[in-house]
């Protein structure tokens, strides 16, 4: 067989060998975890469809930031879960300064100053009765619809509310059009020019959300296929992307993660700043379930799609597995 001349197997003969020539590497600051602060509970509580995932207290937030920043994370997404007596049709626990969200913001900063990053979801589904991300109307047939120019007023404040509180980083997620000019002037106008936004650009309708719903006690009835973008698309994407970054967007971000991953390197060919990518509920769940049955190896399927997204091109990764694979990776080096 001395005719074949080409061989790449010589490239991966040893792990030295393999970890010289390795094109996409993860670090643990390439993660951001995404956590979850609740009102009027006790003890944190489990999310059962996302096993290792809780509900936090206040005391159990700081310490598990605590461990997150120690394991190398330099970003944490906050999400509030509301009593649900405090819901109401337009969310105003979202921009209220002792809502749960706007309390956990301060407590998170006043502990670890600049340590870590503190960034926000943007977003009314957690705070509203409805569960819609944003205020409702009716339009000229009588349809119940998410008003889109009203519901961007509330971002604002909301924006205006979470950095008043200390975020670092406001992260708006329910795909409003105008959302990212609107934020970007409303805290440019309070004082708040330091402040950055990540976008979620590319937002699909997508059912691997399913977990987070438990997550964050979500009301929802119906869908969000009139704002969340349809999984058949991939231009719309880059129409998202365009008019984000043209808005202001300091990142832009793309979610789900494993099954988009065709967006997420069409986006980051065209993209002037970072693009996030998130790994959600739903693929956690995937990953945790298949490893409870000794089905997948949780570990490696965990790092190999981590690494996924990277190869993909993402710059940062929003993932429910932050501490565990940045642990890894510290042991790694
Ligand atoms: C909405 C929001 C959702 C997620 C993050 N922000 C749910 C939705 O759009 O229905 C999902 C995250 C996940 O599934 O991990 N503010």
């Amino acid at each position: 067989m001395s005719e074949i001349t080409r061989r790449p197997r010589r490239l991966r003969t040893s792990p030295a060998m393999r970890a010289l020539v390795a094109e996409t590497s993860l670090r643990p600051a390439d993660l951001i975890l995404p956590m979850f602060i609740a009102d009027g509970i006790e003890e944190p509580r489990p999310i059962s469809s996302m096993p290792g995932v809780v509900q936090h207290t206040f005391a159990t937030l700081i310490d598990a930031i605590r461990e997150a920043r120690d394991a190398g994370i330099k970003c944490i997404d906050l999400f509030g879960v509301p009593a649900s007596e405090d819901k109401d049709a337009e969310g105003s626990q979202a921009w209220a300064a002792d809502g749960v969200l706007n309390r956990a913001i301060k407590a998170v900063r006043a502990e670890f100053g600049d340590d870590i990053l503190v960034m926000a979801d943007t977003c009314l589904d957690e705070f509203t009765t409805h569960g819609h991300c944003g205020v409702l109307a009716t339009d000229r047939f009588g349809d119940t619809i998410v008003d889109n120019d009203a519901t961007l007023e509330r971002y604002q404040k909301m924006a205006v509310a979470q950095a008043t509180a200390g975020a670092h980083i406001v992260s708006p997620s329910g795909m409003m059009d105008g959302q990212i000019a609107a934020i970007r002037q409303a805290l440019d106008e309070a004082g708040f020019g330091d402040v950055a936004i990540m976008a979620y650009s590319a937002k699909y309708a997508s059912a691997y959300y399913g977990p987070f719903r438990e997550a964050v006690g979500s009301s929802l009835e119906g869908d969000r296929r009139t704002y969340q973008q349809d999984p058949a698309n991939v231009r719309e994407s880059l129409l998202e992307v365009d008019l984000d970054v043209a808005e202001g967007a300091d990142f832009v971000l793309v979610k789900p993660g494993m099954p988009y991953l065709d967006v997420l390197r069409a986006v980051s060919e065209v993209s002037p700043v970072p693009v996030v990518v998130y790994q959600v509920s739903g693929e956690y769940a995937m990953i945790q379930a298949a490893a409870a049955n000794g089905w997948l190896d949780g570990e490696a399927s965990m790092m190999e799609a981590l690494l996924a997204f990277k190869r993909a091109g993402a710059n940062q990764i929003l993932t429910y597995f932050a501490v565990e694979a940045a642990r890894i990776l510290r042991e790694q080096y």
